[in-house]
């Protein structure tokens, strides 16, 4: 990419403030929303350019925002900043470099939307982040930004920044809701949706932070701008965090459809030591792994889920040969388990039964039963957990399996693990 355009102010000096912010060009977007578009017509344009939400089911923002019932007030938008999914760090580069960026986003996206009380919810783990936010969002206010008739529009907006403790099921929709009205952060079955009924049992908008930084971005340059970049069906830019063996772990700004091999070895650096690449999680640790035959695969929602897999949250995880593929399964296990709320049989009992038998595999003491055993394990939660949770904890234990089944046979084989000396 010549020139970013998300991640255009990182690196800058200062660049969380909001003087830099506006010597940068920075809340420009917002009195152009207020004064050339009524509230539709910015659903519209935001429907126009496709923009779908980038907190990993890729839902387009516009016509989510269009769900809201009409006439029904108060209403309210949630900036989902929780960012649990293991690989993902995205949005903490934004918020912590660009919260003004984001803000901004929240205050157009609200104007669209005719809510004038705003939340961001942020994980408990990004105190700094927090804190950036905190900041911000006082100097918006002094500003004239937030507040009672922002720019003499008429248009009342106020925004809370509200700290999660940390809790991977607080990122899901209704789980983060349930937690911001101070119960627990537990799940709660849709429909009814929170666009029509969520914060307070009123319609509500809840966007990742990455979806909502778009937004001023695309009301300076215009939809036609956005879908000129991408493809039909996933247009814009996306930021992709890479981790893992790579040389340049990081997040990288790239029009959606570009090969993963450009993102790995024109961006990342190319692997690590220049080992061969064993496996490749795209789209964060919930989303099933490939390997390097699919390496041209071009990163968008429908190209990777045609090949069985998903966009995600755009966080590339690559795992260099010499990795033990059961201990990565076992140690995603670990995760899920850890973070299933518990509200539900098949993901509470299910996510400890896969990381016991995962854990036993690798420490020498599996048998070919547990092949069999765990991918029907997998079935008695797929489709059947209270909420997605469930669903994400399979995508490691399906994909590894389908993949490298001789590997997990060689451990219960050789009674240990190849990888440990
Ligand atoms: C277990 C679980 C965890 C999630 N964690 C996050 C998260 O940390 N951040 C996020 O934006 N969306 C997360 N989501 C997706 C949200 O439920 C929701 O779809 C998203 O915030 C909507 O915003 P978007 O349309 O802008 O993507 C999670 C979903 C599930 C099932």
């Amino acid at each position: 990419m010549a020139e970013p355009i998300l991640l255009r102010n990182v690196g800058v000096p200062d660049s969380h403030t909001i003087e830099v912010y506006m010597q940068r060009g920075g809340y420009q977007a917002l009195p152009k929303a207020l004064k050339e578009y009524e509230p539709a017509a910015l659903v519209d344009l935001v429907k126009r350019s496709g923009l779908r939400g980038r907190g990993g089911a890729g839902f387009p923002a516009g016509v989510k925002w269009s769900f809201l019932p009409k006439g029904v007030y108060p209403r309210y938008l949630v900036c989902n900043a929780d960012e649990g999914e293991p690989g993902t760090f995205k949005d903490r580069v934004l918020i912590e470099h660009d919260p003004h960026g984001l803000i901004e986003g929240i205050i157009i996206s609200c104007y669209a939307c005719e809510v004038n009380t705003a939340f961001i919810y942020i994980r408990g783990e990004y105190e700094f982040g927090a804190r950036r936010l905190e900041q911000a969002v006082q100097e918006a206010y002094a500003h004239g930004f937030l507040g009672k008739n922002i720019l003499g529009s008429g248009f009342n907006l106020d925004l809370i920044v509200h700290r999660g403790a940390g809790a991977y099921i607080c990122g899901e929709e209704t789980g983060l809701l349930t937690s911001l009205e101070g119960d627990r952060g537990h799940p709660k079955l849709k429909p009814p949706f929170p666009a029509s009924e969520g914060l307070y049992r009123k319609p509500t908008v809840i966007n990742n932070v990455e979806t909502l930084f778009n937004v001023p971005f695309i009301v300076e340059r215009g939809a036609e701008w956005y879908t000129s970049m991408g493809t039909e069906k996933s247009p814009g830019l996306k930021l992709f965090c890479i981790s893992g063996h790579v040389n340049k772990p990081g997040v990288y700004e790239l029009p959606l459809a570009t090969p993963l091999r450009t993102l790995i070895y024109d961006y990342a650096g190319g692997p690590l030591e220049g080992k061969p690449i064993k496996a490749i999680i795209p789209g964060g640790s919930s989303t099933p792994m490939i390997t390097p035959e699919n390496l041209d695969v071009p990163l968008d929602y429908e190209s990777l889920a045609a090949i069985g897999t998903m966009l995600g949250s755009g966080a590339v995880i690559v795992i260099g040969e010499g990795t033990c593929i059961v201990r990565t399964v076992e140690r995603l296990a670990e995760f899920y388990r850890h973070e299933s709320c518990g509200k539900c049989i098949p993901c509470r009992e299910g996510t400890d039964w896969l990381y016991k038998i995962l854990h036993r595999i690798e420490h020498g003491a599996g048998r070919e039963e547990d092949l069999p055993l765990l991918l029907d394990i997998c079935s008695n939660i797929g489709g059947k957990s209270f909420c997605p949770l469930g669903d994400a904890a399979l995508g490691p234990v399906r994909s590894s399996i389908a993949h490298f089944r001789d590997e997990y046979l060689q451990h219960i084989r050789d009674k240990r693990c190849p990888y440990q000396d």
